[in-house]
C-alpha cells in the first residue's frame, strides 16, 4: 500500500513515522493485512536514513501493530481486533501526499481510536451543578469571609518543623502510614481539644483529614446511601451541600434563627444533619442549650447522625465559648469536625474528625480508599507545632488581632451604615453578618463593590432559596486593620 507520512518539522523522525503509521492503523487508513513498503523504499521516499524507518517498523512490530514475515516483508497485523471499531469518528490521519515535507497535521497522533475530539465521555448530570470557585487575584480590600491572615503565620517555625521531617535515612519515610493519621498528631489533637473545647477524647477517636471538606466526605461515604436524606442549614456553608448531592443524597434545607438550627423543622427520615452550632455559618448564632439538647434527642429518636462543624470556635472572643454538642452527646450520634483552616492556613488542608467508636473503623477505611492518608511530613510537623506550644501561641495572637478588626468593622457598620445594614453580632471568629434594609439592592452593591476593589459576599450566596434574609457576610481575616476604614468607606458608597 501507499503510506502517507509528513515529516514537516524533521525532528524525532523515527518517532514521527512511528506515530503516523500507528495512527493510520488505528483510524483504518492502513487495513489489517496490508503490506508496508520496504523500509529502504520508504526511507528513500522520505529522504531519511533506512535505520530511521527500520526503528519505526520495529517499534510497531514490538507493540503488535505490524508483523514481519521473513522473506516477504512487513504487514499490518491481522489480529489487533479493530474491525468492530470502524467507521472511525477521527479525521483521516494525514491529508498530505506521500512523502511530502509540508506542514505536519495537528491531529493528535497517537490518540486512541475515537477519542481525538475529546467528547466521547460525559460526566454524571450532577456535576453540571457544581461551580468551582475561580482562583483569581485577591481584591484590594478583601472582606471575603473565612480567610485567615496568611501574612501573620509563623512561617519560619513551620518551615523548620516541616524541614525536620524531610530528611533521608529514616526507615519509615518510604512506607505508607496509618489512614487514621500520624499517632503523635492524633494524641496532640486529643490533648488540644480537651484543653480548648473540653472534649474528653482519646487519640483513637480521631481521624486526620484534608480539612473539613474531606471529613464531611468520609462521613457521608460511611453513613449515607444514594437517595438518603441529608439536612443542612439555610443559609449555610455550601460546599457540603454540593458534596452530599454528588454522592447521590437528597439534600434538604432547614432554617436557622437566633438560636441556631430550627430543630422542629427537621424532616423525618433524615439520615444526617450538618450543622455549625458554635457559630452558625454565616449568620453567626450560637445554638441555644435548649436546641442542642433538642437536636440530640431528635437524632436519637430518628436514628440520625449529626456532623458538628466546629470550624472557628477557637477564635471566639469570649473566654468561655459555648461548649460543643459533642460534650452533651450521651448517645454517640455526633461526629465532631475540626479544622486548622481558620487558626493556621486554609491552604494546608488539615482537619480531623472525632467519631463515635462505632464508626471509627469505617472512617479509617473510607480515608484509606479515598487517598490512603494525609501527607505524613505535614502531619508530623503539625504534631510538633501543637506540642511545642506554637499553635496555642499563634491562636492566642490571632484571636486578639481578629477581635480588634471585628470591633473596628462592627463599630463602623453601626455608625456609618445605620439604616442600611443591621449587624448580627456573634461569638467572634473571622466574619460578621449584616442584614440589609429592604431598599438595599445587595446583588448590585456586591457587584459595584467588586468594581471598587472591595471583595464581600452576599448572604444569598449561602442560600439556595429566597427565604434567607438579604444581607452581607463581611470577613476581616484577610484584611489588615489599616485597610478596613477605606474598604468600608468604598463599600458604603456602593450601598
Ligand atoms: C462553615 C465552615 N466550615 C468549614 C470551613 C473550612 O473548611 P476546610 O477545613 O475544608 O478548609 C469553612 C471555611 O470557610 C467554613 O466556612
Amino acid at each position: 500500500v501507499d503510506v502517507r507520512i509528513d515529516l514537516g518539522l524533521r525532528t524525532d523522525l523515527s518517532g514521527e513515522i512511528y506515530r503516523q503509521l500507528r495512527r493510520a492503523v488505528l483510524d483504518g487508513s492502513l487495513k489489517p493485512g496490508a503490506k508496508l513498503p520496504p523500509s529502504r523504499a520508504l526511507a528513500a521516499d522520505l529522504a531519511v536514513s533506512r535505520a530511521t524507518v527500520v526503528g519505526a517498523y520495529e517499534r510497531l512490530s514490538a507493540e503488535g501493530y505490524f508483523v514481519s514475515r521473513a522473506g516477504s516483508g512487513t504487514f499490518v497485523s491481522d489480529d489487533i481486533g479493530l474491525a468492530g471499531m470502524w467507521p472511525r469518528r477521527v479525521p483521516p490521519s494525514v491529508p498530505s501526499v506521500q512523502g511530502s515535507h509540508g506542514t505536519p497535521s495537528d491531529a493528535p497522533s497517537g490518540a486512541p481510536p475515537g477519542a481525538s475530539n475529546g467528547a466521547a465521555l460525559r460526566p454524571r448530570a450532577v456535576w453540571s451543578d457544581v461551580q468551582v470557585p475561580a482562583a483569581g487575584r485577591a481584591p484590594d480590600y478583601d472582606f471575603r469571609p473565612g480567610i485567615p491572615d496568611a501574612a501573620m503565620f509563623p512561617y519560619d517555625v513551620w518551615r523548620r518543623l516541616v524541614g525536620r521531617e524531610l530528611h533521608a535515612g529514616d526507615g519509615s519515610a518510604g512506607a505508607y502510614g496509618d489512614p487514621g493519621g500520624h499517632a503523635g498528631l492524633r494524641s496532640a489533637i486529643a490533648g488540644h481539644v480537651k484543653q480548648s473545647r473540653g472534649l474528653d477524647v482519646s487519640a483513637d477517636d480521631i481521624t486526620i483529614t484534608n480539612g473539613t471538606q474531606q471529613a464531611v466526605d468520609l462521613i457521608a461515604r460511611v453513613l449515607v446511601d444514594p437517595g438518603d436524606q441529608v439536612a443542612i442549614e439555610e443559609p449555610g456553608y455550601q460546599p457540603p451541600r454540593r458534596l452530599f448531592a454528588t454522592l447521590g443524597a437528597r439534600v434538604v434545607s432547614v432554617p436557622v434563627d437566633d438560636e441556631g438550627l430550627v430543630v422542629e423543622a427537621l424532616p423525618a427520615r433524615t439520615r444526617l444533619v450538618y450543622t455549625s452550632p458554635s457559630h452558625q455559618f454565616p449568620l453567626g448564632a450560637a445554638m441555644s442549650l435548649r436546641r442542642r439538647i433538642g437536636l440530640l434527642e431528635w437524632a436519637q429518636v430518628h436514628d440520625a447522625a449529626i456532623i458538628e462543624d466546629d470550624y472557628d470556635s477557637e477564635l471566639a472572643f469570649d473566654a468561655n465559648p459555648v461548649e460543643p454538642l459533642r460534650t452533651l452527646d450521651g448517645y454517640g450520634r455526633v461526629l465532631y469536625v475540626g479544622s486548622f483552616s481558620k487558626t493556621m492556613l486554609n491552604t494546608l488542608r488539615l482537619g480531623f474528625v472525632v467519631a463515635p467508636s462505632s464508626l471509627r473503623q469505617a472512617l479509617r477505611a473510607a480515608k484509606f480508599v479515598t487517598d490512603w492518608h494525609t501527607a505524613l511530613p505535614v502531619q508530623a510537623a503539625l504534631a510538633r507545632f501543637i506540642e511545642e506550644g506554637w499553635y496555642a501561641r499563634h491562636v492566642r495572637r490571632m484571636r486578639a488581632v481578629y477581635q480588634e478588626r471585628h470591633q473596628q468593622v462592627v463599630e463602623s457598620l453601626r455608625r456609618d451604615f445605620a439604616g442600611l445594614l443591621q449587624v448580627v453580632d456573634g461569638p467572634g471568629g473571622l466574619h460578621v453578618a449584616a442584614i440589609a434594609s429592604p431598599d438595599v439592592d445587595v446583588g448590585a452593591a456586591v457587584r459595584d463593590a467588586a468594581d471598587a476593589g472591595v471583595g464581600v459576599h452576599s448572604l444569598a450566596r449561602y442560600s439556595t432559596s429566597d427565604s434567607a434574609p438579604a444581607g452581607l457576610v463581611i470577613g476581616y481575616g484577610a484584611i489588615g486593620a489599616d485597610r478596613i476604614a477605606e474598604g468600608l468607606r468604598r463599600l458604603r458608597s456602593t450601598l
